[in-house]
């Protein structure tokens, strides 16, 4: 039945109910199994349908529709807006001295004249460009990757602080650009994911996700109701106004909603003492801030200084530290990876951080246990550096308790009891019994792992069990289970046991980056696993890789290179191989470069939010770009992500285009950022 057609309400009953069944699963689908089986302009349509029938048909609509909740995958269908002036961002500086360095930069090129300039805090929202005509708020943006952005009037509208209609002041023009941070706040972050969790939801991982998943909804009453917030800082034109402060207090009396805590400085130390105030004050705040952006206050000065590449020379934002928080260590256990590697985790009294809650850290080995002597029970302060795993800074010996000793990683393992074993001069402890069940058990969680075949559905429980009864032994083993064997399983119905069957005869079409990365060879990760499949192209020719040939590749160091000799000259690695094939698991060739970014060439750095460095790197290359590790001047893009690494300096040194996260998400059409189970932080 076509959408949009004439129905009689019976038919228009029966339609509703298929569609709900459909998005409902595809919800599933998309948010908790992370397995999406249909695109989202598919899953679009679907609900394009849905929300279409209901409003012929108000008295069909019921409360649990899927229209009437949060969900769903994000949307395509936002139109694109090109901004007048492109959306820049800005330099970071993490150290006071840099801070001191930017204010030398500006003097350099203003000469001897006072500077005057300008702090806000750094609002952790997402950018947004709103335009007015004649004094009516007409388009609302996101940044986009800086020149186009998307379409989301409709969505931000719903945002109370937005005014829809402004008071322009005599001789200002009635069409103007406002620019700021949509956000939202802690408390309705808070209630929003209180509420997720109550309907067995994936959560958000902090309030800027949160905000991102709000603005980028297909139905405005979702954003509506997701309570989001705003605070403007840029107008474009100025009018009669000369410095940021001015702008900002016009902005004031146009109706915005301007952060109140900003700051005209006489000189840099004045700024710097801001950022001091600042460091501590901004935890009280009901939204988050990671940082303090100073500007030359002066619309003058600001215009002689310009730009360099893509940030303004006038303006600095300074990076607070990783947030801490103080919590209680319960017990310090050991992990045995897929190497053998153990690694010492404590399990810790669950404290928020960042708006996320921590309740486990990374001790990262025993020398870093001895060296910073945590132990059992003691109260520890513990860090979160953007999205990586949190980890343990130092022990409060004041409130350690009576009687306690020093932590000593097991004689053992854990799960075999083989001894465990440790090189001299290495900091890392292994198991060496290569079928340790622990060892085994997170290969194959490696291999199914959605970087690698991306089998969703083999989760530890089922996992433990095929283990337990010996139905599978190694990762081929996946490929011969029957039906009648996931059903003798805990967990599994034949619908269940069917889709999992299903997931694993689609996961035979890999790609060799992907089945490289599967194989768990050491020291190969996403990244070096594209490397050597963009290098060599079929297996059997990296098989036969001579120590020399693979040293030659660009980027594969000695150490890589051994390992992969090595592990290819294993009788038992070759024997997996064959049986893998041998199950069916064909590699597919990948397509030549004529996608969108047909050969350019990206470097990621840093932590992304929303997909992993080897998702992002599988994505330049579907569109025809080239990943690499390096920045050189043949570089077209370096990607950001959180606490970037020394790239991004040398990135701005060669005048590389560097993109922050959303807007490489926006150049290769990816999806907001969402994580599924930010509480899994081990
Ligand atoms: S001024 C030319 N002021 O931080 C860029 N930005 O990379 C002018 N931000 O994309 C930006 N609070 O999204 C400015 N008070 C503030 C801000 C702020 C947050 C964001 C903005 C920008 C990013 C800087």
């Amino acid at each position: 039945m076509a959408a949009g057609a004439v129905k009689s309400i019976e038919e228009a009953q029966a339609r509703i109910l298929e569609l709900r069944t459909q998005i409902e699963y595809h919800n599933r689908q998309y948010h908790e199994l992370d397995a999406p089986e249909i695109t989202d302009a598919e899953y679009d349509a679907l609900f394009l349908e849905l929300v279409e029938l209901e409003t012929q048909f108000p008295e069909l609509v019921t409360p649990d529709s899927p229209t009437q909740r949060v969900g769903g995958p994000p949307s395509n269908a936002f139109a694109k807006v090109t901004h007048r002036v492109p959306m820049l961002s800005l330099n970071n500086a993490f150290e006071r001295d840099e801070v001191r360095e930017f204010d030398k930069r500006i003097r350099r090129v203003l000469g001897d004249v006072p500077v005057e300039y300008v702090t806000e805090l750094k609002i952790d929202g997402l950018a947004m460009s709103l335009l007015y005509e004649d004094g009516q708020y007409k388009v609302g943006a996101t940044r986009g990757d800086g020149f186009i952005g998307e379409d989301v009037t409709a969505n931000v509208k719903t945002i109370p602080s937005v005014p829809l209609r402004v008071t322009v002041p005599p001789e200002f023009p009635g069409t103007f650009e406002v620019r700021g941070e949509v956000y939202m706040p802690r408390r309705s972050f808070q209630r929003l994911n209180e509420e997720l969790a109550r309907q067995g939801k994936a959560l958000f991982a902090n309030p800027r996700n949160a905000a991102a998943g709000a603005v980028r909804q297909l139905d405005p009453r979702v954003t509506a109701s997701r309570r989001l917030d705003t605070f403007i800082y840029a107008l474009d034109p100025a009018g009669r106004t000369r410095s940021q402060a001015q702008i900002l207090e016009l902005l004031r009396q146009m109706g915005f909603s301007v952060n109140p805590n900003s700051r005209t400085h006489a000189d840099i130390e004045s700024a710097i003492g801001f950022l001091d105030e600042w460091e501590e004050k901004r935890r009280s705040l009901d939204y988050q801030t990671d940082g303090i952006v100073i500007k030359v206050n002066s619309l003058a000065q600001q215009a002689e200084l310009g730009f360099v590449s893509r940030s303004p020379r006038w303006a600095l934002a300074f990076k607070f530290p990783p947030e801490q928080a103080e919590t209680k260590v319960e017990e310090i256990r050991v992990y045995v990876g897929r190497t053998g590697a153990v690694t010492p985790v404590a399990w810790l009294q669950p404290v928020v951080i960042s708006g996320t809650t921590v309740s486990r850290a990374t001790l990262h080995n025993e020398d870093e246990v001895a060296r910073k002597d945590v132990r059992p029970k003691d109260y520890v302060i513990v860090q979160r550096a953007g999205d990586v795993i949190p980890e343990v800074v130092r022990v409060i010996r004041e409130k350690r308790p009576k009687g306690s000793r020093p932590w000593h990683m097991p004689a053992s393992c854990p799960e075999c009891h083989t001894p465990l074993h440790r090189e001299p001069g290495e900091a890392v402890t292994r198991c060496i019994n290569p079928v340790c069940p622990a060892q085994v058990r997170e290969h194959l969680r490696h291999f199914v792992s959605r970087s690698a075949m991306n089998i969703e559905g083999f989760g530890y429980a089922t996992l433990d069990q095929l283990l337990d009864r010996g139905m599978v032994r190694d990762p081929s083993d996946l490929y011969h289970l029957t039906k009648a064997q996931l059903l003798s399983l805990e967990g599994f119905a034949d619908k269940s046991a069917q889709n999992l069957l299903d997931r694993i005869e689609a996961s035979k079409e890999a790609t060799l980056p992907r089945f490289l990365l599967a194989l768990g060879i050491p020291h190969v990760g996403e990244h070096m696993a594209g490397v050597l499949a963009e290098h060599f192209g079929t297996v059997e020719r990296l098989q036969e890789a001579t120590t020399d040939e693979l040293i030659a590749v660009g980027g594969v160091g000695a150490i890589v290179a051994d390992a992969v000799h090595e592990f290819f000259q294993r009788p038992e690695s070759r024997r997996l191989i064959s049986r893998i094939l041998e199950a069916g698991v064909m590699i597919k060739q990948p397509k030549k470069a004529t996608g969108p970014l047909a050969g350019k060439t990206f470097v990621l750095t840093g932590t992304l939010q929303a997909m992993t460095r080897g998702e992002a790197e599988e994505r330049i290359r579907e569109l025809g770009g080239v990943p690499s590790s390096n920045v050189s001047k043949k570089t077209d893009y370096l990607v950001v992500g959180a606490d970037p690494g020394s790239k991004l300096e040398k990135a701005q040194r060669l005048k590389v285009a560097v993109l922050e996260e959303d807007a490489f998400l926006e150049l290769i059409g990816g999806q907001p950022v969402q994580q599924a189970h930010p509480y899994h932080s081990q």
